[in-house]
């Protein structure tokens, strides 16, 4: 591990949304069921199951967690199948959820729980922020909601004439990005991919306060 510190991420297989930590010198753990995607000598990925693992107490608290849990059984835009998919599926997705709140809450650092416009309102709370990825520049629109604590900075959106360093704000595609996937074994995996863009701008907002 490295001095400047480790930020956590649960749910993650991509690891996006650590890489500009592990830019800048910090160390990422990283926990999903499945494998990593882009390995980096310092992110250390767990294959667990979210529900069973707690930060290792030996270790210091990470200074920021993210937690991106599983949408497919709480998105409104599922809720359709909600009924043919049973009571038994939304319980464990909202296990899912609330071990990765609790894992969150106890690190004691800021966090972000991520999940698209999700059945998460009626059954937990209403989010504390919501943003589409083109608002930090990743090109495309995906209503995404966050439930933030501990201090959690929001980074401001980035819109034309904004004066950062260089301005990437792009105009939207039209429409949603995963409507141009076709079907591919891998498009649940690319759909759900941490937006880069979004990932940076969480990195310059909190990284001074961590
Ligand atoms: C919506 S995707 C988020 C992907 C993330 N944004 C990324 O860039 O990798 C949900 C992730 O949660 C993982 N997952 C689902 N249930 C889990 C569990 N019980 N414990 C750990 N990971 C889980 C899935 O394997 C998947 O990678």
């Amino acid at each position: 591990m490295t001095a400047r510190g480790i930020v956590l991420s649960l749910c993650d297989r991509t690891g996006i949304m650590v890489m500009p930590w592990l830019d800048a010198g910090y160390s990422a753990i990283t926990v999903d069921l499945q494998p990593a995607a882009n390995p980096h000598p310092h992110r250390h990925h767990i294959v667990a199951d979210v529900t069973e693992w707690r930060y290792p107490k030996h270790l210091p608290p990470p200074v920021i967690a993210f937690a991106f849990p599983s949408c497919s059984d709480l998105a409104v835009s599922g809720a359709r199948w909600m009924r043919e998919k049973g009571l038994t599926a939304l319980i464990h997705a909202l296990q899912v959820v609330d071990a990765c709140r609790q894992i969150c809450e106890d690190s004691g650092a800021p966090f972000m729980i991520e999940n698209p416009v999700s059945t998460l309102s009626t059954y937990w709370r209403e989010p504390d922020w919501m943003f589409d990825p083109c608002d930090y520049g990743d090109p495309y629109t995906k209503a995404t909601c966050l439930w933030v604590g501990g201090g959690f900075v929001m980074p401001e959106r980035i819109r034309p004439g904004d004066m950062f360093d260089p301005p990437t704000w792009v105009e939207p595609t039209k429409g949603s990005m995963i409507l141009n996937y076709g079907p591919s074994a891998d498009r649940v995996d690319k759909r759900s991919a941490t937006p880069p863009g979004f990932a940076g701008a969480v990195f310059k907002a909190n990284a001074r306060a961590a």
